[in-house]
């Protein structure tokens, strides 16, 4: 049995373990839950996890925020999305994509927009945004400065 639920400001730490899986450069599931209080929200972002009887940290979490842009108008921009080893292939990430279109449609959006690495460790990701009919649009550029 699963629940879905928005993880609000002051319990971030609740998907700590989710997104330090995702952004092991932040070190710690407290520095990473820090980042999001701190500098995330006050910018617009919002994080929702997955929840099961197995722990009392979210097993999968998504995190979003509503955006605009000359080119894509309102939008949903999905900056993280991520599973615990132990709770992947149960249909949780699934859940939360499903959900974030939803909210996207409900905030008066035209669309959710995520960019997501090539490298193969990320190709059960590449099939999760395809089954939910998520199109590659664009190539990415970026250089370090
Ligand atoms: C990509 C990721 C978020 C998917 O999370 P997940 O919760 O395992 O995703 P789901 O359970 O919804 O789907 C995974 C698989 O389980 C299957 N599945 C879905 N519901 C299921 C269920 N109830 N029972 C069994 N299998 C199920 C899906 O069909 C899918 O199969 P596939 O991999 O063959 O396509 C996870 O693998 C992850 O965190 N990867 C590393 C981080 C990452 O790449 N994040 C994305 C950055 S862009």
């Amino acid at each position: 049995m699963s629940e879905l639920r928005e993880i609000f400001a002051g319990e971030t730490g609740l998907g700590g373990p989710a997104l330090l899986e995702l952004r092991p450069r932040w070190g710690s599931a407290e520095a990473i839950a820090q980042l999001v209080d701190e500098q995330l929200r006050p910018a617009g972002y919002r994080l929702v996890g997955v929840f099961d009887d197995t722990s009392d940290y979210a097993r999968s979490i998504l995190g979003f925020r509503v955006t605009h842009s000359t080119a894509w108008g309102r939008f949903v921009y999905v900056d993280d999305v991520s599973t615990v080893p132990e709770a992947r292939g149960h249909g949780y990430a699934d859940q939360l994509v499903g959900w974030v279109k939803g909210e996207a449609a409900r905030l008066d959006c035209e669309a959710v927009h995520l960019d997501s690495g090539v490298a193969a460790s990320r190709a059960a990701a590449h099939r999760l945004y395809m089954r939910h009919h998520l199109a590659i649009t664009s190539h990415h550029f970026s250089v370090e400065v």
